[in-house]
């Protein structure tokens, strides 16, 4: 495998489990406001972005590449709406689109089919993701107090599906 795809999907994979650290203040957030289906929802999330990075690993152990583990920075854990919570993660999505994106234009550079075949299920992952948070971010725009209590009656349904069952 090139180098330097093996090097940025390598790092992409450690951005997925930053991704996760993101997520689990969030999720923290809403505990701490009691909102219990955004919490629960947000446990989701992150269970979804560890799940990420080990589709990643697995495949570099497949392909019979090491991976390396790094560390990172704290992630923010002090919101002061859920709205900013929300357009957050949205930037946060739109972030980790460009950085998929970015590994599918390596790949294709360097011709490796199995490599451009197996990021396709992370390019429509990431279409997926930001259409959740921006579904969000117009549903409590519109809402009431009485509203967000009803939404996070409805996110606390949210359940883990296990990549390989999709
Ligand atoms: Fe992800």
């Amino acid at each position: 495998m090139d180098k330097k795809l093996i090097k940025e999907i390598n790092k992409q994979l450690n951005f997925e489990l930053e991704s996760a650290h993101v997520y689990l203040a969030m999720q923290n957030y809403f505990a701490d406001q009691s909102l219990a289906g955004f919490e629960h929802w947000f446990n989701i999330q992150y269970q979804e972005e560890v799940a990420h990075a080990q589709k990643f690993m697995n495949y570099l152990n497949d392909r019979g590449i090491k991976v390396e583990i790094s560390g990172f920075g704290n992630p923010k854990n002090e919101f002061n709406s859920v709205l900013e919570v929300l357009e957050a993660s949205l930037n946060h999505e739109k972030e980790v689109t460009k950085r998929i994106h970015n590994l599918m234009d390596i790949a294709l550079d360097v011709k490796d089919h199995a490599t451009v075949s197996f990021l396709n299920w992370y390019i429509d992952e990431q279409v997926e993701e930001e259409a959740n948070f921006s579904e969000l971010i117009d549903q409590v725009k519109r809402l009431d107090g009485k509203g967000l209590y009803m939404l996070d009656k409805e996110l606390a349904s949210r359940v883990f599906v296990p990549i390989n069952k999709e």
